[in-house]
């Protein structure tokens, strides 16, 4: 009873910290509570009128796309917990919609009901469209982008202000506040810039862009190219019989948006993808009379000319405060806070004036429309409002003409690895994130120096590469996730399918984990010692048969700082925001509820042969649990070492005591001893616990592993990177 008591007020507690601090406060765009909500096609004018209208507010939404359940429910979760609740995810399959709804189900008053989307995946006759797309006859990029950018698109024609991103954007701070005021109140759409001019689709955001005008134009028609190239390619065939020999389109959303970006600030339409479709196809440049080269500078430098790369925009009062274009270090000289540099263009309504120049690529699409663009065309014919005008029809150039230009720029414009214009609105892991800014519980967060991070650019390699940043920065939804696997034992990676081949047989739960006691691993091993540290507890987990709990390296391990650091000698003795002194890059990503209490996760773990298995019906290769993943086990099952949850090592009574802190010499441990002494001991714990773990008090092996265990470990040592860092030439190492 006390117990649940706790439990209880402890929610509360959250609760009331949660809503305390609800980011959208500054802006009151908070929406929270104050949405209808839809659940249904988005097919039809008159469905996604109804679903815009039972989820906007003031006139926002925000729209993501996404085919993967886990990641949909966990960005929802995000945008509702800073008090945005105004968000339409689009899903792949009506289920997924009412699958997330009993997720958020039962929704707290406070937070309100949902919205989800989805487009017919059969036609009438139940025809799986083989893209899954009514309109798009070929796959281009992915489907599930394409119905965002449809979603998207009509939702501006239709008069609504639109955040698009995708499942990976986080918002960290009031992005209404910093968009709803001069500089950025100027700009009709924002892009996180990729580099030079090119353009990311992961986050853009548009605001008063006239239905007529080129940023509804330029929306439309990104998909309106690639429907038509996938539906007809006759025109691309005719010019390079390269293509026509693979007709392979290797083009996606990003591409095909930015190319018709680009048409809008030359106020001409050009078509660069078709220097993918021909490729090296000398034949196709013969026939056009030009190289591939010509053809691309023609194209590019007139926009490059057109840009305003480095613009400057005052700024004044809190947000001048607020923005400081540094990242490597805690603040910025207040000089540099009275203006922000936004990469700026002006967008016109294109038009091509009757002429189709081959150095724009020509007019690549067959003269006759088929079906399936007739059919996208009256997607946009059907919401009745009035659209800009054609831009392949001679008659309405004067009209395109006369049409009000509107503004574009690039957010998230790297200009070194320390500086970057606009990062302060949106920006990328890269450039921010992996300083410590995202970071939800730490003080570098009260500072509040990112609007919107997108977890993307130079990801540590592995997998699980997103789930494992939010969780560093406090932004993964335990709660969200404990739902969807309907099990404690099952939010671990550990416990779940690690490939997407289904046609394994389920995983077996595991539910002992070992795991050395704080204070084990420490900041004076070396990284070798530390790898051997980690291998001795691998051969404890395969020999118990259980998950490793791979240890957190102190952050004030020399293998854990950058290089410019270990050079100065500095050895830190307190952690800071930004932590720039830490080898983020690769080696490791540190996490924790405060600074004190700083933690290094190594980023060799995060690979699927290191954490879970890909073939569940065999005894391949352990399992494994990244440290962060611990933390949230020992936090809510409230677990503490003590004598009786330690493994028993060897045999004599009383045991022999743990050695002196900053040990590094591992102890040998008898395969028989720890099966024998511990077997009862793990057994029992195991009928009253849910995740019992077992503590390692010193740093062990298990030298004499024999049978079945050896073969698991030794295989396992093969296939998991972290395992095998000892045996990696000295380049391999340096990128784990
Ligand atoms: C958009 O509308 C708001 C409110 O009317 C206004 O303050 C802002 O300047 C407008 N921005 C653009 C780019 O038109
Ligand atoms: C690491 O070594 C230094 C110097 O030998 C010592 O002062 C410090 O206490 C050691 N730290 C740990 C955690 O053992």
């Amino acid at each position: 009873m006390v117990r649940w008591v706790y439990v209880f007020l402890n929610i509360v507690a959250q609760l009331l910290v949660a809503t305390a601090n609800r980011a959208c406060e500054r802006s009151k765009y908070c929406s929270h509570g104050k949405i209808k909500g839809y659940i249904g096609p988005l097919d039809t004018a008159a469905q996604l009128r109804e679903a815009l209208e039972a989820t906007h507010y003031k006139g926002e939404v925000i729209v993501f796309g996404e085919t993967r359940l886990s990641d949909a429910a966990q960005a929802l979760a995000r945008f509702r917990e800073v008090g945005y609740a105004h968000v339409l995810p689009v899903l792949e399959e009506a289920s997924q919609c009412h699958h997330i709804r009993s997720v958020f189900f039962p929704w707290p008053s406070d937070e309100g009901p949902l919205s989800c989307g989805t487009y017919a995946i059969h036609d009438a006759s139940g025809n799986e469209y083989h893209t899954r797309f009514k309109y798009l006859a070929r796959m281009v990029g992915f489907s599930s982008w394409w119905r965002k950018w449809f979603t998207v698109g009509r939702a501006v024609a239709l008069g609504y202000n639109v955040m698009a991103v995708d499942s990976d954007v986080l918002v960290l701070d009031d992005w209404y506040w910093r968009v709803k005021q001069p500089p950025l109140s100027d700009f009709n759409m924002l892009t996180q810039n990729e580099w030079g001019v090119s353009f990311n689709g992961g986050f853009s955001y548009i605001q008063n862009a006239t239905s007529s005008g080129p940023v509804a134009w330029l929306l439309f028609e990104a998909l309106h190219r690639a429907v038509r190239w996938a539906e007809d390619d006759s025109a691309i065939m005719a010019i390079s019989p390269a293509y026509a020999s693979r007709r392979q389109i290797g083009l996606n959303d990003q591409g095909i948006l930015q190319e018709c970006l680009h048409s809008a600030v030359l106020g001409h339409p050009v078509y660069p993808s078709v220097l993918a479709f021909y490729g090296d196809d000398k034949e196709a440049f013969s026939r056009l009379g030009m190289t591939g080269d010509t053809m691309f500078r023609a194209m590019n430098d007139p926009v490059y000319k057109a840009w305003q790369m480095g613009q400057r925009y005052p700024v004044s009062g809190e947000l001048a405060e607020a923005v400081c274009e540094r990242y490597m270090e805690a603040d910025c000289p207040t000089y540099e806070k009275d203006t922000v540099q936004i990469s700026t263009v002006e967008l016109k309504m294109p038009h091509s004036g009757g002429k189709w120049p081959v150095e724009f690529g020509g007019y690549p699409f067959n003269r006759t429309p088929g079906p399936l663009t007739t059919a996208y065309r009256q997607a946009y014919a059907d919401l009745g409002v009035n659209l800009w005008p054609d831009p392949e029809d001679p008659a309405t150039e004067a009209a395109a003409r006369g049409t009000k230009p509107e503004r574009f720029g690039y957010l998230s414009y790297r200009t070194t690895d320390t500086e970057c214009s606009g990062c302060w609105a949106e920006s990328t892991w890269w450039m921010t994130g992996r300083h410590g800014w995202w970071h939800k519980q730490l003080p570098g967060y009260a500072r509040r120096k990112v609007g919107i991070g997108h977890i993307w650019a130079n990801l540590f390699p592995g997998e699980y590469q997103k789930e494992i940043i939010l969780m560093h920065t406090g932004w993964y939804n335990w709660r969200v996730a404990a739902r969807l696997a309907k099990s404690r034992s099952r939010v671990y990676i550990a416990n779940q399918l690690c490939t997407f081949n289904h046609i394994h047989n389920p995983v077996p739960d595991i539910r002992t984990v070992v795991a050395y006691q704080p204070g084990v691993i420490h900041a004076n091993l070396s990284k070798e010692q530390y790898v051997q540290a980690v291998q001795g507890l691998a051969q404890v987990a395969v020999a118990l048969g259980s998950i490793a709990a791979w240890p957190a390296a102190a952050c004030d391990s020399e293998w854990a700082l950058t290089e410019e650091a270990h050079k100065s000698g500095r050895r830190p003795t307190e952690h800071a925001v930004p932590w720039s002194y830490l080898n983020t890059y690769y080696t490791v990503q540190p996490f924790g509820e405060n600074l004190q209490g700083l933690q290094c996760e190594w980023a060799g773990f995060s690979h699927y042969d290191c954490l879970c298995t890909q073939q569940p019906d065999r005894l391949e290769v352990g399992r494994g649990m990244l440290a962060v993943e611990f933390q949230h086990l020992v936090t809510s099952t409230r677990a503490v070492p003590s004598l009786d949850t330690t493994l028993k090592l060897e045999d004599g009574v009383p045991a022999a005591a743990p050695p002196p802190a900053g040990n590094i010499a591992r102890q040998a441990v008898r395969y028989r001893d720890l099966i024998a002494l511990n077997a009862k001991f793990v057994f029992r714990r195991l009928q009253t616990e849910q995740m019992p773990i077992f503590w390692l008090d010193r740093l062990v092996e298990v030298s004499d592993l024999d049978g079945e265990a050896a073969d698991q470990f030794n295989h396992w040592r093969t296939k998991c990177l972290a395992l095998h860092y000892l045996d990696l030439t000295e380049e391999q190492r340096g990128r784990v």
